[in-house]
């Protein structure tokens, strides 16, 4: 691709430099607060539920406290300042979050000065906003995915005044560049490349809680891939709530494909990842590129979420059970041992359990070599909330058990294959077992247990797989590893 790297500086979806230069400002302003800290530096702590996108919104608001002369700890006890990033995805995530908010009033009772914050996908739902302002008067500051670029003026807005802010109307979004970030890893980073997402799928809150999709500039994205690659990361993961839209709203032709192949020219030893991909959007073109590009790691979490063509019609995922099928079809036969994972939704409303079935049937007409599951979970303004849904919740588990049976005996036929292959792998940190003390990930991201030298965190080497479990592959260092004996 050699068109012009530099897209139109006048689009609406950028907030300005000037507004960026702005909450920097507010950063400095609330380090100049921080700076009379009787003892040292305040703490400051970021709970983060939920997806990768979250985890990457973490990092940037851990570098803002930074830059607001915070020093980050890892428990709320203590923490001057406290930050809840939320997830809206399923009942299940929201309970817990409101177990944890709630129990931090104890805390507040010690240090009436705490400031707490929750921010993600659950402050973006009125019923949760409303909740908050009413029966968890502890919480000092809400605010919404798309207003996380303006964290460094809410906080200085509740320090300075002490009163409560609540900031969150629906938005449409926008793309904030230059702020500080603080990342997590040293061998592997997040890059987010779209925020958003149009799908509407009728389960699915995300649509309603993260905003429009809007593409980052292509050469915001490579500059920091560049960056990444140059610091030594190893592994870097583009994000995206569906990638296979990004460029949708840019000038210039880019696609996914296009940035993806862009990326994998960047010098450097790296693997790159990418999620999530809509199946209805995942094309022949990515296919190749992922084929061609050695750098572009050998897997896809491609979510399928029902095996059955009338279901997947109610969940609007405009797509078909055989359509998916040629998908995967197209994939493997331009990489035959590409890692193929995917999520499923077991009991949508209305889905009858010879619909189910179909789910069954599809996953051992594909064998994914590893699946996450779950349960529907009814979200408040999603379409399907409103549909009739008869069937019982016992009945509901006896299938997801079904399922969840299905996918083991799967997956460890599939690990089982890897057993006296060598792979090469990525040695990404200390393991809990005194026997393997290491973890590593192959190249398609199944986790490898083995024992070596800690020395060798942080580097590629070959693993002869020897043994496995239904989650994981235990192995060796090969003898032709570079550093063993020459
Ligand atoms: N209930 C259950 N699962 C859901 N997901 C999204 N919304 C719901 C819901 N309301 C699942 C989908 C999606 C994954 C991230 O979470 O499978 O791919
Ligand atoms: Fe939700 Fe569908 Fe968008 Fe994924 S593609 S975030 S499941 S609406």
């Amino acid at each position: 691709y050699n068109g012009p790297l530099e897209v139109s500086m006048e689009r609406t979806t950028l907030i300005s430099p000037a507004d960026v230069e702005q909450q920097l400002a507010f950063c400095q302003s609330v380090a100049e607060l921080t700076a009379r800290w009787p003892e040292g530096k305040p703490l400051a702590f970021v709970d983060t539920y939920g997806c990768q996108q979250n985890e990457a919104d973490s990092e940037l608001l851990r570098g803002m406290l930074c830059e607001m002369g915070y020093q980050i700890t890892d428990t709320d006890r203590g923490a001057d300042v406290i930050v809840i990033n939320t997830c809206a995805i399923r009942e299940h995530a929201e309970q817990r979050v409101f177990g944890n908010v709630g129990a931090l009033v104890h805390g507040k009772r010690r240090n009436p000065e705490q400031i707490i914050c929750l921010c993600g996908c659950m402050a973006q739902e009125p019923h949760v906003a409303q909740r908050l302002r009413q029966s968890y008067r502890h919480v000092d500051l809400v605010f919404g995915p798309q207003q996380l670029w303006r964290f460094p003026e809410f906080l200085r807005r509740v320090m300075l005044r002490r009163g409560r802010v609540f900031e969150t109307e629906r938005d449409e979004g926008a793309i904030a560049e230059g702020l500080p970030v603080r990342r997590s890893g040293k061998l592997k980073a997040w890059v987010s490349i779209m925020y958003g997402c149009n799908n509407f799928c009728s389960y699915c809150i995300v649509p309603y809680t993260r905003g429009r999709e809007r593409s980052r500039e292509p050469k915001a994205i490579l500059d920091e891939i560049q960056s990444l690659a140059a610091q030594g990361y190893k592994e870097i993961t583009l994000l995206g709530q569906n990638v296979n839209s990004y460029g949708k709203d840019l000038e210039g032709g880019w696609d996914f494909p296009t940035l993806l192949e862009r990326a994998a020219g960047i010098p450097g030893e790296f693997l790159l990842r990418f999620m999530t991909s809509h199946p209805k959007d995942a094309t022949e073109k990515l296919f190749d590129v992922m084929a061609r590009c050695p750098k572009v790691a050998p897997v896809i979490h491609l979510p399928f979420q029902s095996g059955n063509t009338r279901v997947l019609g109610a969940m609007n995922r405009r797509y078909t059970r055989e359509q998916y099928l040629e998908k995967v079809a197209a994939l493997r036969a331009r990489l035959p041992d590409v890692v193929l994972t995917s999520d499923v939704i077991v009991g949508f409303p209305g889905e009858t359990t010879p619909e189910f079935e179909d789910t069954l049937s599809l996953m051992e007409e594909v064998r994914f070599d590893a699946l996450f599951t779950f349960i529907y979970s009814p979200r408040k303004g999603t379409p399907a909330a409103e549909l009739p849904d008869p069937m019982t919740k016992a009945e509901k588990s006896a299938n997801f058990d079904r399922l969840v049976e299905v996918q083991n005996r799967i997956s460890l036929e599939k690990h089982r294959a890897y057993i006296g292959t060598v792979q090469r792998c990525l040695i990404d940190g200390a393991g809990e077992d005194p026997r393997n003390n290491l973890t590593a990930r192959t190249a398609g991201g199944r986790l490898v247990h083995l024992s070596g030298d800690a020395a060798l965190i942080g580097r590629f080497a070959d693993i002869r797989i020897t043994d496995c479990s239904t989650w994981a592959l235990f192995g060796e260092l090969s003898a032709e590893h570079p550093g063993a004996g020459g």
